[in-house]
């Protein structure tokens, strides 16, 4: 018998290479080749394609087939822009432990009691462990089964059997195709069995949501493999020691990719944040030098979050730089703009910049906002409780507006903040705030009275 071929394929890309090599020749990216047997997938692909149809007038094209219908789940029908949409498939991408299976539970206990069958398989938890979870969710209803089941044929059997609305895959790295030799997880494996849970949702026109766990690097293992091969791909995201949980869309057949949901993790599961500003607003104190409120915009909607930061005299020859939150790069910049062009020496300080709340911010707009913070820890002046900021700072130390700046003003004035610092360029004020607008970082640090340092301490920083 012949020897069966072997070749080489990315974990990244899916790019293929004769032999094994330590760079991929496809991505660049470094130890990602494994070996792949020359599997049964021609037949096995020949096995999975869906039954061809005949092309028709595009007016002949039935909408409808693509409504979304509602998960209960009011964050992720935001976000999905409506619902899932049967004979759908969803990827949901996210780190270990940030709450992917708890989230789909809930998904699934909410599909279930609106009376529509979910299956929920799972290869990772045994079905006593998701029983004890479903308890403490609230989430036990007779139209919920579970499958403990790593098998792709015995994945598709229980499909049969239950014939379900939803079926829930958690995760797509634990199911294996026993004709292919490939360990779990790997690409080959995940390429297949996600190819035939397409093609069983396709046929059978129910939605299919798989869980992808995210790799170290901050990739799905083959995630480039997987996104072409499904309608929609969502991502889990947030810090594991706060309890703010973002849900963003990376890819989306059926509607926009701009939509944010948030949800905040607690004893009984994850819960809707429908006003995150307020959240994020809850616990700040007032007076503190180097605190200001920045209007962000995230996916499609307007957040206020807390900016804080904290000046001292460094000890090290080169003085620390610590961002949570945000970007060190921007960091780095606004101290230099700040040193060159406003006249303000921070070189000889440490200093440490966060966002209140866990939320991760990497937009242009809060430079002024985090120039003005870096200012007043400098000088250890206090910024107005009632002032926001926002807009980008250049290299010159010029502002430039950013994007929907008319609705974070919206937003700022909706949460009761009274006045703006902004570029000349910004649109006209929402009723309830009113505007300061300059030209320059220095003009904004001049029209705060930032100018004059206010205590010894900071004297020794700012000379
Ligand atoms: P999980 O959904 O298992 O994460 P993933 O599937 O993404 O790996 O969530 C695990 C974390 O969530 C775990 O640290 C416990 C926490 N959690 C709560 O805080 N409250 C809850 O009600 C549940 C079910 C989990
Ligand atoms: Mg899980």
């Amino acid at each position: 018998m012949a020897k069966a071929r072997t070749h080489f394929r990315c974990r990244s890309c899916g790019a293929t290479a004769p032999k094994w090599v330590g760079q991929c020749p496809g991505c660049s990216e470094w130890s990602t080749l494994e070996e792949e047997g020359e599997s049964s997938l021609s037949a096995l692909s020949a096995a999975v394609l869906p039954p061809s149809r005949k092309p028709q007038p595009i007016a002949e094209v039935d909408p409808t087939e693509f409504t979304p219908r509602s998960t209960g789940v009011e964050e992720l029908d935001r976000v999905l822009g409506g619902g899932l949409v049967p004979g759908s498939v969803t990827l949901l991408g996210g780190e270990p432990g940030i709450g992917k299976s708890t989230l789909l539970l809930q998904v699934a206990a909410e599909v279930a009691a609106a009376g529509r069958k979910v299956l929920y398989v799972s290869g990772e938890e045994s079905p006593q462990q998701i029983r004890l979870r479903a308890e403490r969710l609230g989430a036990l209803h007779p139209d919920l089964f579970l499958a403990a089941e790593v098998i792709l044929p015995q994945v598709v059997g229980a499909i049969d059997t239950v014939e379900p609305d939803l079926v829930v895959i958690d995760s797509i790295q634990t199911l294996v195709h026993p004709d292919l030799s490939s360990a779990p997880g790997s690409v080959a494996q995940v390429r297949d069995c996600s190819h035939r849970l397409v093609t069983e949702a396709k046929s059978r026109g129910c939605a299919v949501v798989m869980v992808g766990h995210v790799t170290k690097e901050g990739g799905l293992a083959g995630p480039r493999i997987l996104e072409h091969a499904v309608d929609t791909v969502l991502s889990f995201e947030g810090d594991r020691h706060h309890a703010l949980r973002f849900l963003r869309v990376v890819k989306h057949r059926f509607g926009s990719t701009l939509e944010l949901g948030l949800f905040e993790m607690g004893e009984r599961g994850l819960r809707g944040v429908p006003d995150p500003s307020e959240l994020f607003l809850a616990d700040r104190r007032r007076g503190i030098p180097g605190s200001i409120v920045v209007p962000v915009i995230e996916g499609n909607r307007p957040l206020l979050v807390e900016l804080q930061v904290l000046t001292a005299l460094s000890s090290l020859p080169s003085p620390r730089r610590s961002v949570t939150g945000l970007e060190s790069n921007r960091l780095a910049v606004l101290l230099a703009v700040l040193e060159q062009r406003v006249g303000i020496p921070c070189s000889s300080a440490d200093v440490y910049a966060l966002v209140v709340g866990g939320v991760r911010v990497a937009e242009p707009g809060t430079d002024l906002a985090l120039g003005l913070a870096t200012v007043s820890s400098l000088v250890g002046a206090t910024l107005p409780p009632d002032l926001v900021a926002c807009g980008e700072v250049g290299l010159g130390g010029e502002l430039r507006q950013v994007p929907h700046t008319a609705r974070r003003l919206t937003e700022a004035a909706r949460l009761g903040f009274k006045r703006a610092v902004v570029p000349f360029s910004a649109p006209a004020p929402p009723e309830g705030i009113e505007l300061i607008r300059v030209g320059t970082l220095t003009d904004a640090v001049a029209r705060l009275g930032l100018g004059e340092p206010r205590s010894d301490r900071a004297m020794r920083v700012v000379r």
